[in-house]
């Protein structure tokens, strides 16, 4: 029995979602919260038609000249300044025009877009994209070599002009990265030729280039890791994705709140509210989460209009990087990272030296049992962190302030974007586990 202000029917009609399509009488189906996951493709871009337009300059000459010569872009730019979904809308266009203007006897065009940080290895790269081209090729059996031998031949085979994106290329493993770059950025040098095999007689023409790469990078200094002649073939067509500015921000916001909220919910305040939240990162994701995780806490509260207080109690929960990058690390990078933040916690300062550091995760791995990694190592999980965009270091020539004399080089640490105690919180949190 229930009186009448806990009557289940009359609250279940009484209470509406802040979301479109949660609710019963909601005639649109094809938008609601699912615009606010990650993988969904909005109908509009916006302020990117300047990268649009470079991608379709640099790679117009695989719809003019497929076979002439082998493009190579590399997109760089900070989290959440829409270089995936640049990529993967452009890819997909350039498939859909294509195979509008096919004519029989020219070549077939495909687009791949690998995420790194899931397919980790150069060997899962190529099988990935070869089990697309031959379904049902092994898993296994076959080197890197020997993977890129096959799919070289298989371009000419199948008369293809291939599109390969790698997405998120700093989760490759350094060494395997750059010979795999490396080996890609020459792949029209390597002859399509199989030892042992009933191709070992084909001889394909050198001269024809069906294979593009667009490389996705979010290292400013990811030509430092390539060697001289890769750098002079992938680093010379560099599109740059600039953080988004709040009134961009809030274009794209504004957006995805109409497509995804009811019209009542929500205005251009709280969107501008959130616009310059993220503006300091100009993170189109953190914006989209935020908006997101409020609206969440609308509708949890049984609130009818998301209000800026619920922005800002959802700050606290959307980190400004992704979440997943410190997940993802392993566990000596974690235990490095954490002896980071403490450091710099406990010191207060802005910067800490790299001798400290190491000093300090000694004394973290101690504490919890742990077996310290030799000083190479963590030279190496330093640059890691690094490159994942997690920390930020500077070398600096240091000098006694009263003889001038220099005291050498010393290499300060700072952590980038994530506020130190909310670090320190999520990885003692992960490292427990
Ligand atoms: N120009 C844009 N217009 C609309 N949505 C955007 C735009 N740029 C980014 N987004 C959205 O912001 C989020 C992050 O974009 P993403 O392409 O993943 O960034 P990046 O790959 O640079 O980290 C995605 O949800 C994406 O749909
Ligand atoms: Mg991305």
């Amino acid at each position: 029995m229930s009186s009448n202000n806990t009557n289940f029917a009359s609250l279940f009609h009484s209470y509406k979602s802040v979301f479109k399509n949660a609710n019963q009488d909601d005639e649109n189906q094809e938008f609601g919260e699912i615009v606010f996951s990650s993988n969904y493709i909005p109908s509009t871009l916006h302020h990117r038609e300047e990268e649009m337009k470079s991608l379709v300059n640099y790679f117009r000459s695989i719809i003019t000249n497929p076979t002439a010569s082998s493009r190579k872009v590399v997109l760089y730019g900070p989290v959440g300044t829409g270089k995936t979904l640049i990529s993967r809308a452009f890819g997909h266009d350039m498939s859909e025009y294509i195979k509008k203007e096919h004519q029989a006897g020219n070549p077939i065009f495909r687009y791949f877009h690998v995420n790194c940080r899931k397919t980790k290895t150069p060997h899962l790269i190529l099988t990935t994209a070869l089990r697309e081209l031959v379904p049902g090729f092994p898993l296994r059996g076959f080197g890197v070599d020997e993977l890129l031998r096959m799919f070289t031949l298989l371009l000419f085979e199948q008369n293809l002009v291939v599109l390969l994106v790698l997405d998120e290329i700093d989760y490759l493993i350094a060494d395997e990265r750059n010979d795999f770059l490396y080996q890609l950025s020459r792949i029209e040098e390597c002859p399509p030729v199989i030892q042992n095999s009933r191709y070992s007689n084909y001889s394909g023409s050198k001269t024809e280039a069906r294979f593009n790469l667009l490389t996705i990078t979010r290292d400013p200094n990811f030509r430092h890791y390539l060697d001289e002649s890769t750098v002079s073939s992938l680093g010379r067509n560099i599109i740059f994705f600039p953080p988004y500015t709040r009134n961009q921000l809030f274009d794209i916001i504004s957006s995805r709140a109409e497509q995804g909220l009811r019209e009542e919910c929500f205005d251009d305040e709280l969107i501008e509210v959130i616009a310059s939240l993220a503006e300091e990162y100009g993170d189109a994701r953190f914006a989209i989460e935020l908006l997101w995780r409020a609206a969440k806490l609308a509708d949890k509260g049984t609130a009818d209009r998301i209000t800026p207080e619920h922005v800002r109690k959802a700050v606290v929960s959307v980190l400004p990087l992704e979440k997943s990058v410190i997940e993802e690390l392993s566990q000596h990078q974690k235990i490095l990272l954490l002896s980071i933040a403490k450091l710099l916690n406990e010191h207060d300062r802005p910067v800490v030296t790299t001798p400290e550091i190491k000093e300090y995760y000694i004394q973290v791995c101690e504490e919890s049992s742990i077996r310290p990694r030799r000083p190479t190592q963590v030279w190496a999980y330093l640059k890691d962190l690094s490159r994942l965009g997690l920390i930020q270091q500077e070398v600096e020539n240091r000098h006694n302030t009263n003889t001038g004399r220099s005291l050498g080089r010393v290499t300060s640490i700072r952590i980038r974007d994530i506020p130190v105690k909310e670090i320190i919180s999520s990885l003692n949190h992960l490292i427990e586990k």
